[in-house]
């Protein structure tokens, strides 16, 4: 066995053992719907959203991620894995979810996006409800669910963000990406007040340059939202996420002793280690669907995906 992969079975071992201490959720807590989204494109949202699932199965939770980035497939060529079917095939009927989902590196499953996350917004009820009888069967399966929204504010990106309970707001400390972020914020207080909004500071300097971005955030975003936002934590910037990146690897496995792999798992204990729970009307995969689908229903999508209407102004 190669030094490398020593050390990662010992993070492993660690991180699972402080899950059997109790530490952290246990695996048969109530499921956890997570969002992670960002302002501006290109933050690292994707290689979070990978490596934290990754880190989540490591320490024993059943991971489903849902690509439905509408952007370029970002998730599948992110980890070179080669999807015939996506989200896009479920809406139109010609696959189920079950035949679609992939096992991606470290045991996660992916939901693979396509353009299919905007064909199911405009599904027909019939094809809705066999996507919501398979979305129960997945969603059993599942004690964490990571959803990679893509960036902005468009009208796709927003019915994730209106209906989950916890969303992951991803920033550099790039001014443009900060006011990108915050605007984020901003349109999460309007469209869904109750979510939990946690900050990830990516790309940072340090710890202190992460905390100092965050704090900015939330102080603005208490000031003139009245929102709370906290501080999930930072990636450094880390030459081995590009190495990774450029091999098809997540960098949690293929360089499990860089600074940035060091930093997610922290994130992920940080993130285990709230407990959430919750509220009976808001949970479930196919309860979060039903939702969007209502406000397709009510019109509001639909509305802004003709108008490009920013519901903030
Ligand atoms: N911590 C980091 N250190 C160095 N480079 C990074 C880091 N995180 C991301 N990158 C670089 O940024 C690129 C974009 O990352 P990623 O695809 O995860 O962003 P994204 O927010 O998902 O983008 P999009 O908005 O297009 O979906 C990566 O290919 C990598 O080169
Ligand atoms: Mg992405």
């Amino acid at each position: 066995m190669s030094e490398q992969a020593k050390y990662l079975r010992k993070v492993v071992e660690d991180y699972g053992e402080r899950c059997l201490r109790g530490t952290h959720k246990s695996p048969a807590g109530p499921q956890r719907i997570i969002a992670v989204t960002s302002g501006k494109g290109g933050v690292g949202k994707s290689n979070l959203v990978i490596n934290m699932s990754i880190a989540l199965a490591s320490g024993g939770m059943r991971v489903l991620v849902i690509d439905a980035d509408l952007g370029l497939a970002n998730i599948d060529l992110l980890l070179g894995i080669h999807t015939r079917h996506t989200l896009e095939h479920v809406a139109t009927g010609k696959a189920s979810l079950e035949e679609i989902q992939v096992t991606g590196p470290g045991g996660i499953r992916i939901i693979p996006g396509g353009s299919g996350a905007q064909c199911l917004l405009r599904a027909s009820e019939e094809e809705r409800n066999a996507l919501m009888e398979s979305l129960e069967t997945l969603e059993d399966q599942a004690d964490f669910i990571i959803i990679d929204t893509g960036a902005g504010l468009s009208p796709n990106v927003l019915a994730f963000l209106a209906f989950v309970e916890e969303i992951i707001v991803v920033t550099t400390p790039e001014p443009t990406a900060v006011a990108d972020a915050y605007a984020t914020v901003k349109t999460i207080a309007y469209e869904n007040p109750g979510a939990s909004i946690m900050l990830v500071v990516n790309m940072a300097k340090d710890r202190k340059n992460a905390k100092e971005i965050a704090d900015n955030i939330s102080i603005v975003a208490k000031r003139f939202l009245a929102v709370d936002t906290s501080f999930l934590g930072f990636v450094p910037r880390d030459p081995m996420v590009v190495k990774a990146v450029a091999s098809q690897q997540p960098f949690l496995l293929s360089y499990p002793s860089s600074n940035a792999s060091q930093a997610i798992i922290r994130l992920t204990e940080k993130l285990t280690g709230v407990s959430r729970v919750a509220s009976d009307d808001m949970r479930g995969l196919a309860g979060l669907f039903a939702r969007i689908f209502h406000r397709v229903e009510r019109g509001h999508i639909e509305d802004g995906l003709q108008q490009g209407r920013n519901p903030i102004g």
